[in-house]
């Protein structure tokens, strides 16, 4: 696991906030789904944020959720494995609690807290953003196992699924994207499979999964300083994974770099995945439509 660099994750949280506002329609999914599933007297909510970073995720989920659900109590967790990034998190939400661990522990962790006299009764929830390309096999299965364990939702938002989008073009961008897209399966990570992966996993466990594109849409000069550290990034990335595009990627960089000052404009898609194990006992009494809506797979 590699922590994310905590100037990055601020920098680029404007750009996540903005795409976010396309996940909402999902957010009031997921909040209709918690309140169908509640009994009146018992509006508790246990929030875990998985892969919590510096807490700017969790930040944009609890003012979307206590907007939407004023009479609630919401109890968050922020889980990562990096302790760093938690110091900060805990700073940014000092409601929260913070807990370093890695993912799989998921399972045992939602356990745990679930029996505690504190949130025994409370909804399970999971959220997570830029999260799911890091993660593994193993570590997607410890998701999915926690939410059908405690009847749980999860809201999964802004995961990479690959594609994106440079205008203007330049020759180099396909041979630089194929390295990107390698490095981000290095170490058996799921990389831009993972939203798919995830869907699929729950599907298996007869939970219901919907999905929803949020993509990043960014545009120099305005958005220079986030655009450049992204591009260079791809490009440390893209060169890591194949040393021998070394002097292509500084042709496009040199390119690149003067276009964040005459104009450049980049999409970069994302697909946003809700999975409700709230109704698996609905689902089993009632038959459900064969057509799934828009944005159902
Ligand atoms: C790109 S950052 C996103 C942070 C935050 N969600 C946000 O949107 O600002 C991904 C975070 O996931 C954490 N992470 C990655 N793999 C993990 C794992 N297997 N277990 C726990 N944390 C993990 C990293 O330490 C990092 O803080």
């Amino acid at each position: 696991m590699t922590a994310a660099e905590p100037d990055w994750l601020d920098l680029r949280r404007p750009a996540d906030d903005e795409a976010r506002q396309e996940s909402l329609h999902l957010l009031d999914d997921a909040v209709a789904r918690l309140r169908d599933g509640t009994e009146s007297n018992s509006k508790s909510l246990l929030a875990i944020d998985i892969g919590a970073g510096t807490g700017n995720s969790a930040l944009w989920f609890d003012a979307a959720l206590r907007a939407r659900l004023p009479d609630w109590q919401i109890n968050w967790i922020l889980l990562d494995s990096d302790q760093a990034s938690l110091g900060l998190a805990a700073k940014a939400l000092p409601h929260a609690r913070t807990i370093c661990a890695p993912i799989d522990a998921l399972p045992t962790l939602s356990t745990e807290l679930l029996t505690t006299s504190e949130f025994q009764g409370s909804k399970l929830l999971l959220t997570c953003s830029a999260l799911l390309d890091v993660l593994t096999e193993t570590d997607l299965t410890a998701v999915v196992r926690s939410l059908a364990d405690h009847d749980g939702l999860g809201l999964f938002l802004l995961s990479i699924v690959g594609g994106w989008e440079l205008d203007p073009a330049h020759p180099h961008d396909a041979a630089i994207d194929a390295a990107f897209t390698a490095h981000q399966h290095r170490d058996g990570r799921l990389g831009h499979h993972a939203p798919d992966r995830l869907i699929s996993l729950a599907r298996r466990h007869g939970l219901t999964a919907l999905d929803g594109p949020s993509p990043w849409r960014l545009a120099a000069p305005d958005d220079r300083t986030s655009l450049s550290r992204f591009l260079s990034e791809r490009l440390d990335a893209a060169v890591e994974e194949d040393p021998a595009l070394a002097s292509a990627a500084r042709d496009w960089w040199t390119q690149r770099r003067a276009q964040l000052d005459s104009g450049l404009r980049v999409r970069v898609d994302h697909l946003d995945v809700l999975i409700d194990a709230t109704d698996r006992g609905r689902q089993t009494s009632t038959v459900r439509a064969t057509t799934p809506p828009t944005g159902q797979k």
